[in-house]
């Protein structure tokens, strides 16, 4: 049976048939065609959930000749995307006009943060949020909730009940803030702790520490995260780094005997192949070399760093440099749920740097590369048998005006780059999550 356009919201196993691309391993050129496997009319054949075959559609094994297909023909078949740094919570901060980052957080983020202390706003929210990343293809997200328990108590449920695989975690900020915001270095751990023998590994979920910023953290807060970090088997650690001249300045005023910004995160340790670190805008050699030895991740968060006039991002130094690196939409402070739109603006970003970022290395970030960067490669971000089946169906031909511009495309290269300076979620025409159709 084939089901063409419609929603499909019955057993999971299938074969979706469409144009099928996924990366073998990161781009090092515009024309690096070793880093990636492209079917022209390729299938993804899926069972329970995951993918269990991909290749060529005439060379699909008999095994699973008798499974439903859906023909997405001409869509473009990928892994879905993944967020490396977002914050569910402000979905009613995004796009607020005229300030900086400390400004910012004091007029616009605070306030509305504090309304995550009502559970049922926390679920109406959280859901709202879930479904938006559906709409933009995002089927993982790596996601700060707010200081309340009940924030990501919320979240977790959402985000269960979808079946999507998500990395979040409660802020962790003692000082710094309204008091309605604030827990205590006591209080945040055993909250922390509450969450994670609650929902960490349950379903598709991972927990992620998430000390706020140094500057709504005591020395106590991060010793307490650290701490945590040690005890709890596999799960993450989030939080920002040298966004901002300001918050630098403030963070080494509150801590003066730490060497730089990093060094007070490193103190407490929190560095690691499992720590993602936000922004990192202005950091020194000695940070750098701390990043790197430790192999903590610089998550790239475009759209929040031009919008918040916060700086560019090193992308090209920090990867070259053997630092892991990450894409991430920040939003609120982000203007965009869309990791098309996420890949725009880091292009323009580079090219401030002098560095073209290149389309397949976008794409790449935004799915294996992210995935590796999680230490999640083995699961998502891969179009490999094992992984999950978590796929997106993309359309360069979504609106008039992409459809006039693919008229003189030539390659995947230009298509790709199509999609990002041009696409948003009309290009995205089906999520799936599990091998569930949810868009
Ligand atoms: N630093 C501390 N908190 C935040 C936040 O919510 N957004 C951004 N962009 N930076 C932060
Ligand atoms: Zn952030």
């Amino acid at each position: 049976m084939t089901t063409a356009g419609g929603i499909d919201t019955g057993m999971t196993d299938k074969v979706l048939r469409g144009r099928v691309l996924t990366f073998v391993r990161r781009p090092r050129a515009f024309d690096d065609d070793g880093s990636y496997e492209f079917w022209d009319d390729g299938a993804v054949a899926i069972s329970s959930g995951k993918i269990v075959w991909r290749g060529g559609f005439g060379d699909l094994p008999n095994d699973y000749a008798g499974m439903d297909v859906v023909d997405h023909r001409p869509g473009l078949i990928l892994p879905g995307f993944i967020d490396a740094h977002a914050h569910y919570v402000q979905m009613r901060v995004i796009a607020s006009y005229g300030t900086q980052l400390l400004d910012w957080l004091e007029r616009h983020t605070f306030p509305e943060e504090a309304r995550f202390e009502d559970a049922a706003y926390a679920e109406q929210v959280a859901s709202h949020y879930l479904d938006e990343l559906i709409r933009q293809g995002v089927t993982t997200a790596v996601v700060y909730g707010s200081s309340h328990k009940a924030s990501m108590d919320a979240f977790f449920s959402e985000a269960h009940a979808r079946g999507m695989c998500m990395i979040a975690g409660k802020t962790l900020m003692d000082r710094g803030a309204p008091a309605v915001l604030l827990d205590t270095a006591r209080s945040g751990y055993d909250d922390s702790k509450a969450l994670i023998n609650a929902w960490h590994g349950k379903g598709r979920l991972h927990y992620a520490i998430t000390p706020r910023f140094a500057i709504t953290c005591s020395a106590q807060q991060l010793e307490l995260a650290g701490t945590l970090l040690k005890e709890e088997e596999g799960v993450y650690l989030q939080t920002h780094l040298s966004e901002n001249h300001d918050e630098i300045e403030e963070t080494l005023r509150l801590y003066p005997s730490a060497r730089d910004y990093l060094d007070v995160y490193e103190t407490a340790g929190l560095l690691g192949e499992r720590s993602l670190f936000g922004h990192c805008l202005h950091l020194t050699d000695r940070e750098r070399d701390a990043m790197r030895a430790s192999q903590s991740v610089a998550v790239f968060c475009p759209t929040s760093n031009t919008f918040l006039g916060s700086g560019l991002f090193d992308y090209d130094g920090l990867r070259d440099a053997g630092i892991p690196v990450a894409l991430a939409s920040d939003v609120g402070g982000g203007t965009s749920y869309s990791m098309l739109a996420t890949a725009a603006e880091a292009y323009k970003v580079c090219q401030m740097r002098g560095y073209s970022l290149n389309p397949l290395e976008s794409f790449y970030q935004m799915t294996r590369g992210n995935a590796d960067a999680l230490s999640m490669a083995d699961q998502i971000g891969s179009i490999e048998p094992q992984c999950a089946a978590d796929l997106i169906v993309l359309d360069s031909l979504a609106t008039p005006a992409m459809t006039v511009r693919m008229e003189t495309a030539e390659s995947l290269q230009d298509e790709l780059f199509v999609l990002q300076t041009l696409g948003d979620d009309r290009s995205i025409t089906a999520t799936y999550v599990a091998g569930r159709q949810l868009k």
